[in-house]
């Protein structure tokens, strides 16, 4: 592998040429494809004749011309990544290349590539270099037209991005199709499909009256189950505008729906790509976690046509300055149109469970990241979902009306440009006039803040004072930090559990008024900034609980001094219903914390009877929204847990988390079994909110049931399992199933499987749900998977759901004698060679070795190390591998 170069934000230059114009033609063979690019080019500054250099890999170069003549040796140079002309000619100039590809033999899934038989693209972050030769950075923006030529009947459908301003038969069997992106776009936003699709039409008809036509695009079979994905579009077009006041701009959007796909999905212009699984779904096929996953990922890739396109990056650095803004846009879309409580509570859990490890070990990065060798790595829950936490936060400051005028001056100013993280911040800023003290620390410091805080009342001064302190642990590269500006939604309730009117704050020696225009305020917005801080509230009639952090208002660790008592006195009672269940997780969390360290002394496990009592009102309050219950009654994840451990211990949390499990199943037994015969679902799938809430209840209390040792039990998961209707309420049956090895299991297993082999993203659930199982042994199954006839190492869904999901199960990865570490080292060298984007993402796993004992550590080392000494490792691989190792 030659050296691998690390790129620093630090040594951001601008361009030396910029490409006005881009003219594409590909003619789509069966063995390989040609290229003609023919560019516009325009120094930036007259009369420099710097060498133009452009990136390239895996390109073979026919020929190269500027204004119509042929370049000769000497006159350029070629490399394996780059195509540099030594002295081009000073002013603008015309650069033609023609190029030949290899899409069939292309299994990295990144430029232009072939998925069941058709052609498609993934040019984010630097994939468009292994199409054509050019300056693969997002600064570059041109106008460009798309020319494909290819075999009619092999290659009926043909799309690029833009409108299809000329299409037609040619000889020999072939076609061509011409297509126009009026939109000047970076080229990772390029992109190209091919191939025998059919697509489901419709039409949306914008605020100011303009019709788009509206296709998604699958292979025949698959029609059928894109309604969703059409039903959530359109939803999301029509939220776009009516919050962000934001109107589409062609008269054209395509979605296709690929097998094959490293990733998610992509924000072409005008033409997404996506991974099928988040485009596909039928009440028969797919969960409700499916439908929602659809709904926020079609908003998503939708929202990115303002937020990413029409006001695009700078360079790679800044990915968060789209990423962030666009998963806080589709966290918000997917509120507003389910239980905004609900997903602000997914949301949480889901940076607590994979976020804050990762801001905690070797690869922790700043929301703005300092450096990468591999951009592709830095696609991740920091730069996405700590990102989105950034965004909300300027909401949380702003208030509604605040940030919309923020993004309002953020479009007007941007609007076909290139730009930073700061830009975004200046417009928040500018068009609030507010101040943001330190606020531009959150991109650049890496590591959760600590926040512990720390109250007091005073009868006598009926003053409430909270005392905060706070830390932002070391990480790489960052040793030492500064105190952050952390907004604190804070609110007081009385000892009958309700809210306090605020009236005023002291604070920093000034009196500050909360109450406004005479209006009752109840939660107020405290700006923690310094290391160390007071905020006293006064007119305080009686001594409060304090509800702190409501909805999660910063992305932090906070640490308060509330008992247990405080606690379930919060969970029964606090109006900010995501603090509800923040105090349930809290008690949860120190529940189990308390019962690992018994285990580990070998003393017998005990479960709380005041925590079985909190879970069983929650659970018999017909006033709580039933999907906010099966999120209150579920316990922390078992990585949560290991993550606030000193030495993580796997089987410890494990052993833990089941055992209270069960024993709430079988104190709550008779609970459970009328919430599963009451929630019972309807004949006909609907996805709304109410049905899936009472889905998502009921399965829930099954789950729990199915872990007794119980033959009636057996018997009703058994029934629930072949009376289902749908895959939610039969995926889950099996999960339950599932749970205990035996006949059951096995039988329920094949049954699914003969079921529903033609269908593979449901026979990647069953993959999944095999490999994360928590049965004892369960790498010599994963094992046998891999050879199993609807496996395909090839196929990043199947990977992610053996491989990932075998990672996935704390018991099984980290088997003390170190046969989970072996199989992923291996597998992970096996892998790199086809996918490194793939590879580098199982390779991840290995990340957090240093959290474990030092048989597991010796272990875990062993195989990074074996990894990192791999003949042609990919740099993707490389950087996570020695990072991890460092
Ligand atoms: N921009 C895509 C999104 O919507 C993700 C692209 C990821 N590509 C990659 N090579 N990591 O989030
Ligand atoms: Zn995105």
């Amino acid at each position: 592998m030659d050296a691998p170069k690390e790129i620093f934000l630090k040594d951001y230059k601008l361009p030396d040429y910029y490409f006005d114009t881009v003219d594409l033609s590909f003619f789509l063979g069966e063995e390989k494809t040609t290229v003609s690019a023919k560019i516009s080019v325009v120094p930036r500054v007259d009369g420099g004749a710097a060498p133009l250099v452009l990136d390239g890999v895996d390109l073979k170069l026919i020929s190269v011309k500027i204004n119509g003549n042929e370049l000769k040796e000497g006159e350029f140079q070629v490399g394996p990544r780059h195509l540099i002309l030594t002295s081009p000619p000073s002013g603008n100039f015309i650069l033609e290349t023609v190029t030949e590809i290899l899409p069939h033999k292309n299994t990295s899934l990144e430029g232009l590539y072939k998925s069941s038989g058709n052609f498609c693209t993934q040019c984010e972050a630097e994939g468009f270099r292994k199409i054509t030769f050019y300056q693969d950075r997002p600064d570059i923006m041109a106008k460009y037209t798309c020319r494909i030529e290819a075999n009619k009947s092999l290659y009926p459908v043909l799309l690029s991005n833009g409108n299809l301003i000329e299409q037609g038969d040619l000889e020999g069997g072939n076609h061509f199709a011409l297509w126009e992106d009026p939109f000047k776009k970076p080229c990772y936003l390029f992109a190209l499909v091919a191939g025998q699709l059919e697509s489901r039409d419709d039409t949306f008809t914008t605020c100011s009256g303009r019709k788009v036509a509206l296709k998604i695009w699958t292979p025949p079979q698959d029609l059928p189950k894109t309604e969703h994905a059409m039903y959530s579009l359109k939803a999301a077009m029509k939220w776009d505008e009516d919050v962000f006041g934001r109107e589409y701009d062609l008269d054209i959007f395509n979605i296709v729906s690929v097998p094959d796909f490293n990733m998610g999905a992509m924000e072409n212009k005008s033409l997404n790509i996506f991974n099928s699984k988040l485009v596909l779904a039928s009440p028969e096929t797919a969960t409700d976690a499916d439908y929602a996953a659809i709904l926020g990922v079609i908003g998503h890739e939708y929202f990115h046509n303002w937020t990413g396109n029409r006001v695009t990056c700078r360079d790679w650095f800044q990915l968060s300055l789209k990423e962030g803004l666009t998963v806080f846009r589709d966290q918000e879309f997917s509120s507003d149109m389910g239980s905004r409580t609900v997903k602000r509570i997914g949301d949480v859990s889901k940076l607590r469970t994979y976020q804050f490890p990762q801001d905690a070990g070797p690869m922790a990065h700043p929301v703005r990241p300092h450096s990468y060798i591999k951009m592709d790595n830095f696609y991740t829950v920091t730069v996405y979902e700590k990102g989105a936490e950034v965004v909300r936060m300027y909401k949380t400051l702003l208030g509604s009306q605040g940030f919309r005028k923020g993004t309002d001056l953020y479009f007007e100013r941007h609007d076909g440009q290139a730009v930073t993280c700061e830009d975004f911040f200046a417009a928040m800023r500018d068009a609030n006039d507010a101040d943001f003290a330190n606020f531009l620390l959150w991109y650049s410091q890496a590591g959760t803040p600590i926040v512990k805080v720390t109250s007091s009342y005073n009868a006598e001064a009926r003053t409430f004072s909270l005392k905060f302190s706070q830390t932002v642990p070391p990480t790489p590269g960052q040793p030492v930090k500064e105190p952050m500006f952390i907004p604190v939604a804070a609110g007081l309730l009385d000892s009958s559990g309700k809210d306090m009117p605020l009236s005023s704050i002291y604070h920093d020696g000034k009196l500050e008024s909360v109450a406004c225009c005479g209006q009752p305020v109840y939660t107020t917005v405290l700006r923690v900034t310094k290391g160390e801080e007071e905020f006293t509230f006064s007119d305080v009639p009686e001594k409060p609980i304090p509800s702190l952090l409501r909805g999660y208002s910063a992305p932090i660790r906070l640490q308060s001094d509330l008992t247990d008592d405080d606690l379930f006195f919060l969970l029964a009672h606090d109006s900010d219903e995501f603090n509800r269940w923040e105090a349930g997780q809290i008690l949860a969390r120190k529940l189990m914390l308390s019962q690992v360290a018994n285990f580990q002394k070998s003393s017998p496990l005990v479960l709380d009877p005041q925590f079985v009592h909190g879970i069983k009102c929650i659970l018999l309050d017909s006033s709580l929204d039933k999907e906010f219950i099966a999120k209150a009654i579920t316990l922390p994840g078992e990585g949560e847990v290991m993550d606030l451990m000193e030495v993580a211990d796997p089987d410890a949390v494990h052993a833990v988390r089941k055992f209270i499990r069960k024993q709430l199943a079988s104190q709550l037994k008779h609970e459970f079994l009328n919430l599963v015969k009451e929630n019972r679902s309807s004949e006909k799938y609907v996805f709304d909110h109410t049905n899936m809430a009472r889905r998502t209840l009921k399965n829930t209390a099954l789950g729990y049931l199915a872990s007794l040792e119980d033959e009636e039990i057996t018997e009703l998961v058994l029934h629930e399992y072949k009376t289902a209707t749908n895959m939610t309420d039969q995926f889950s049956a099996l999960a339950a199933i599932a749970q205990k090895p035996g006949k059951a299991r096995d039988d329920a297993l094949a049954d699914f499987y003969n079921q529903w082999q033609h269908d593979y993203l449901v026979v990647n659930k069953w993959f999944a749900l095999q490999s994360s199982s928590d049965i004892p042994g369960n790498v010599e199954n994963v094992h046998k998977l891999l050879s199993h006839q609807a496996f395909d190492i090839k196929n990043p869904n199947k990977v992610y759901s053996l491989i990932g999901g075998f990672c996935a199960s704390p018991v099984n990865f980290h088997a003390k004698d170190g046969s989970g570490y072996k199989f992923l080292g291996e597998i992970v060298v096996q892998l790199d060679k086809l996918n490194p984007q793939v590879a580098s993402r199982m390779v991840s796993a290995f990340s957090r070795w240093k959290r474990y004992d030092e048989t597991r550590q010796n272990l875990a080392k062993a195989q990074l190390e074996k990894i990192v000494s791999a003949n042609g490792l990919s740099e993707n691989v490389y950087e996570i591998a020695s990072k991890s190792l460092a």
